[in-house]
């Protein structure tokens, strides 16, 4: 394994920004990795695999550890279930397809997500009604400081919205190497009650919908709302939705009748901050390459050479504007690298 240096990560990002690496270290098994974090010129590391959940805003003086370990197997099956064992440098949406085509079931909302699978369990992974927990058994993880690799059931990672272990106790600690997820041989359970995979259906004729079918038509929503990262460079959902108590829902349902909401439970709702970025007037702006995608304000883009301060410093306008408007603070789902 060589380590290289002045590295430049644009192709790394999924928002396409040109920061550069001191040093880089492309990273295709465990043992290599063991032995890079044996180094001990190199104290300083960045951990980095699909780069579709981050935000650079500076050059990394560290050493750059591209996790691209590969490798899909069969775990352990019976008639029902099938478990994958999945290395964490595998492509995410490789995977999904991988599944449909042996038939495997349980995948197929989560379609099209970019990144690659080490680090969807890091903010549970999640679209149109599931989440990466909902098959998740395990997953084995280095500890950097040790160089030990551990073992963490689905539990010890403590999965909520958007939200893990991973991003809090465990954060900066481990590398994830290896995924396990439980997935359907027969009798798929099928999530079509999202509305907008429910209409697409509809539009294409299709009453009795297979797991490849609802796959199809999360591909289709996700393509008519979500734009390409190779065509505009982008991070997904920038903020996540935030959380309010049923009162200050009532309070805002009170002045703003149109408000869409999930209801969480009794006093919980979920707001989503793209009507809230949208209502504010962001939807569809620009500033120099930064910018806030046409058709859902959620997502934050970069036009060509935007920095990440650039798309920093747009994030910070719209929080202010949500915060001033409605009295409700978003929080960014994306990693911002500082
Ligand atoms: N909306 C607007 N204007 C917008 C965008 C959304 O008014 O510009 C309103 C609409 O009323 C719409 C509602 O918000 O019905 C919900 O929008 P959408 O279905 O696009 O979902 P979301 O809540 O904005 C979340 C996830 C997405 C995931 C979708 C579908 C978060 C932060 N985002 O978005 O995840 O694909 O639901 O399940 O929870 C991601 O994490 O990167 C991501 C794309």
């Amino acid at each position: 394994m060589e380590i290289l240096r002045n590295i430049s990560l644009k192709e790394y990002n999924t928002f396409g920004i040109a920061a550069t690496a001191k040093f880089f270290a492309e990273i295709t098994t465990i043992d290599d990795l063991i032995q890079v974090l044996g180094q001990e010129s190199y104290t300083d590391r960045f951990i980095i695999s699909g780069g579709s959940n981050i935000l650079i805003t500076k050059d990394i003086d560290a050493l750059v550890l591209h996790i691209n370990i590969k490798g899909i197997t069969v775990a352990k099956e019976d008639a029902d279930h099938v478990v994958l064992k999945v290395n964490a440098g595998e492509n995410w949406h490789n995977l999904v397809l991988w599944t449909l085509d042996q038939d495997y079931g349980g995948l197929q909302n989560l379609s099209l997500i970019p990144g690659n699978c080490g680090t969807a369990p890091i903010q549970n992974i999640g679209a149109y009604g599931v989440e990466l927990k909902d098959c998740f058994v395990g997953c084995d993880a280095i500890h950097i400081k040790s160089k030990e690799l551990r073992s963490f059931t689905k539990e010890d990672c403590k999965f909520g919205y958007r939200d893990s272990f991973f991003k809090n106790d465990g954060k900066g600690k481990y590398i994830i190497t290896t995924i396990y997820l439980k997935l359907t041989k027969r009798n798929h359970v099928l999530n079509t009650s999202y509305g907008a995979i429910s209409s697409e259906l509809k539009k294409q004729n299709i009453i009795i919908p297979n797991i490849k079918d609802v796959s199809n038509a999360v591909v289709a929503i996700r393509q008519e709302k979500l734009p390409d990262p190779k065509e505009l460079g982008n991070s997904g959902s920038f903020f996540k939705n935030p959380v309010v108590t049923k009162e200050v829902f009532n309070t805002l349902h009170g002045a703003y009748s149109d408000i869409p909401s999930y209801r969480i439970s009794e006093d919980v709702y979920k707001i989503p901050a793209g009507w809230l970025i949208e209502q504010c007037g962001f939807k569809g702006k620009r500033y120099k390459d930064a910018g806030v995608h046409s058709k859902q304000a959620l997502v934050l883009v970069n036009y060509g050479s935007a920095t990440g301060a650039d798309i920093l410093d747009l994030a910070h306008n719209i929080q202010k504007s949500v915060l001033e408007k409605f009295n409700i603070r978003i929080l960014p789902e994306v990693n911002i690298i500082k």
